[in-house]
């Protein structure tokens, strides 16, 4: 089974779990990503059944709309019962890297108001230990080399992301080969590096729920 078909059948699995729960009230946020692709091609064909979602993206937000489902501003609305999407790597106990399509921030900002985060992901993204996957660090552009100085200090190796720049006007630094023995630890070191605006540790706000996409069927993970 490709990769693909993986991540469309966790995208569906996600549907069939909060289908139940949505209600004409329901705000539904979505993330940024091919897996979050899917579940929006997937929430699309219950549109009916909730009022609107929350985006984490302008790309997002486009795919929305595009399906005909109401987007609104987060500043307009209290709390979000789910919010769905996909991970670079996830460990056992759903601490995440997420940020490889540069949409950290604004998936870290909805994860957070979210009741229930749910993330969708095939089977490769499941690991042991995160850090495989470059850690996306999103970056003031004055401060980019003085981040890139202080990335080198907490043990990686940075690698700027030439010609992406963010929703927010940002820049994506990538920091290769951290040794991330203590997630919330490093989470909370980058965030206090002046110029940083957010990492792409989600370890102060893991994941709910891991559906993850098998060749087998799809497996649910709890935080262990
Ligand atoms: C985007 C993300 C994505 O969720 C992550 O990169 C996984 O992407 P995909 O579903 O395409 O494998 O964090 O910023």
């Amino acid at each position: 089974m490709s990769q693909d078909k993986l991540k469309q059948a966790v995208a569906q699995a996600a549907i069939d779990y909060i289908a139940p729960c949505l209600n004409r009230d329901s705000i539904v946020g979505v993330g940024t990503g091919s897996t979050a692709n899917y579940f929006i091609d997937a929430l699309s064909i219950i549109r009916h059944t909730f009022d609107a979602a929350v985006a984490s993206s302008k790309v997002t937000a486009e795919r929305l709309l595009g399906h005909g489902i109401p987007v609104v501003d987060l500043n307009s609305i209290g709390t979000i019962d789910f919010y769905i999407d996909g991970a670079d790597e996830s460990d056992y106990k759903l601490n995440l890297i997420k940020g490889g399509g540069g949409a950290l921030t604004g998936e870290k900002i909805v994860a957070s108001v979210a009741k229930t985060f749910i993330c969708i992901a095939d089977e490769s993204k499941l690991v042991n230990t995160l850090g495989q996957f470059p850690l996306p660090v999103e970056v003031i552009p004055m401060a980019r080399s003085y981040v890139a100085r202080k990335i080198v200090a907490l043990g990686g190796e940075p690698i700027y992301r030439q010609g992406v720049v963010t929703d927010n006007g940002n820049v994506i630094i990538d920091a290769h080969w951290m040794t991330i023995a203590n997630p919330r630890q490093l989470e909370q070191d980058l965030n206090q590096v002046t110029g940083v605006v957010s990492n792409g540790l989600f370890a102060y706000r893991p994941a709910n729920l891991l559906l993850l996409g098998t060749p087998a069927g799809i497996r649910q993970l709890t935080a262990s």
